[in-house]
Parts: C-alpha cells; structure tokens; sequence
C-alpha cells in the first residue's frame, strides 16, 4: 500500500514548476509528496511551502523547504493533498488525519488541487466506508454533536476520554452516515449548525487526482 502511495505522490511531484508556491496536505501519502518536494529544493528548485498542519510543518523545515503562510503569499500555485474517501465526481472525505480545516482553506485558495490516493480511496458513494470528520469548538460540543446526528448519523468524539485537539484548538466529531446521497446539501446543512467549524467534505475542490493502483498510476482530470 505505501508503495501505491508513494508512486501516486511521485507522480504529482512532475506538475511542480520551479518558482511555485506549494500548499502542503497532510497524511501518510503526501508526505511522500513533501519528501520529493524538498529534493527538488535541494536541487536548486525555488519553492514556497504553504504547509496544512503543524505536522507538514515540521517536516517541511526539516528538509529544507522554505515555509510561508497564505497570508504572506499572493497566491498559492498548486496545492498536493491525501483524501479519505473520493467519488466520480471528485468530491472527497478528508480529516481522517485531523488537519481537514487548514487543508479546506488552503484548498480554496489554490489555483490547482491535486489529490493523491491509493486505489483503496476510491467509492462509488461517500460515507459509506468512512465516517465524515467534523471539526466543532470545544464550547458545548455536547450540544453541536446532538444538532449533528438530527442529521441521520452517529457522532463519536475522536480520542473519547481523552480527546483529539486539532492544531485550531477544537474537536473532531466522526460522523458515521449511512453513505452520503448529497455531499452538497450535507455541507450546508452542518455549516448552518453553530459550533461545526468545518467538515471534511471537500466538494468542487480537487483539479486532478492520482491513483496509485497494482496496474500503474492512474492521473485523472476533472
Ligand atoms: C488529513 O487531515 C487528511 O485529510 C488526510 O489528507 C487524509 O486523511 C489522507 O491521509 P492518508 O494519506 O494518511 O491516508
């Protein structure tokens, strides 16, 4: 599996141009990505990293490629990502890693978005394999998990007892649906809730992705 990974970050390490600035994802596949990235910053390529989680952070510095915030920037070139779950229509889960928020911003500020996956990742229908990660402020998160199951799915505080905090300082609920019919429509309704900072839904985002498969590596275009 790391092998389908790693080939499927390769390859979208070729669109990297000198000069870009880079979004960094998340995930045990892009850090393949951020791998390939800091030998081209060895090779001279200059590049801009604008990293999704502490975690891309630190790797990033530790190989060498400068790092920049999307506040700093003018714009970010193209942005290199995992994904949990992606449909036909290049709508995604993601979160499962627990940067969903950062990675959702820097998305929509990326001229391109390219999602690397392995062939596992790949569903006919969202949501029926993963639960969706939402990210919710810790202030009465009782209460916002409650208005999210009114939704028609169970909630589960990830790390329970002693919960997950998100780089943002807030919780991630996993939301298991009986697969999702209208990613559109959910959005909107747990955006309407207060308390749901953001879900991992990821819809009109992704540009490209690339699937790692036994039978080669597959690019494909929106
Ligand atoms: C991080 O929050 C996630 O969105 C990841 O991008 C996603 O979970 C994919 O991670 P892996 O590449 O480790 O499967």
């Amino acid at each position: 599996m790391s092998e389908l990974k790693r080939m499927a970050a390769r390859r979208a390490v070729e669109y990297v141009e000198d000069g870009m600035v880079l979004g960094l994802g998340t995930g045990s596949t892009t850090r393949y990505a951020v791998d390939e990235i800091g030998r081209l910053v060895k090779e001279g390529y200059d590049l801009i990293g604008v990293p999704t989680s502490l975690e891309t952070e630190r790797q990033a510095r530790s190989l060498g490629i400068p790092i920049s915030t999307l506040e700093e920037v003018e714009q970010v070139d193209l942005t290199i990502d995992g994904a949990d779950e992606v449909d036909p229509r290049f709508q995604l889960i993601k979160g499962l890693g627990g940067a969903l928020l950062r990675e959702k911003i820097v998305a929509y500020h990326s001229k391109e978005e390219i999602i690397i996956v392995d062939g596992s990742k790949i569903v006919d229908r969202l949501g029926v394999k993963t639960p969706l990660p939402v990210e919710v402020a810790m202030f009465s998160h009782g209460k916002t998990k409650e208005a999210i199951e009114k939704l028609g799915c169970t909630a589960v505080l990830r790390g329970g007892t002693d919960p997950f905090v998100t780089d943002n300082g807030n919780y991630i609920y996993d939301c298991k649906f009986d697969g999702i019919d209208d990613a559109n429509r959910l959005e909107a309704e747990l955006d309407s809730i207060p308390g749901v900072v953001e879900s991992g839904l990821f819809i009109g985002l992704a540009t490209r992705v690339i699937v790692g498969t036994e039978r080669g590596v597959e690019v494909r275009e929106r």
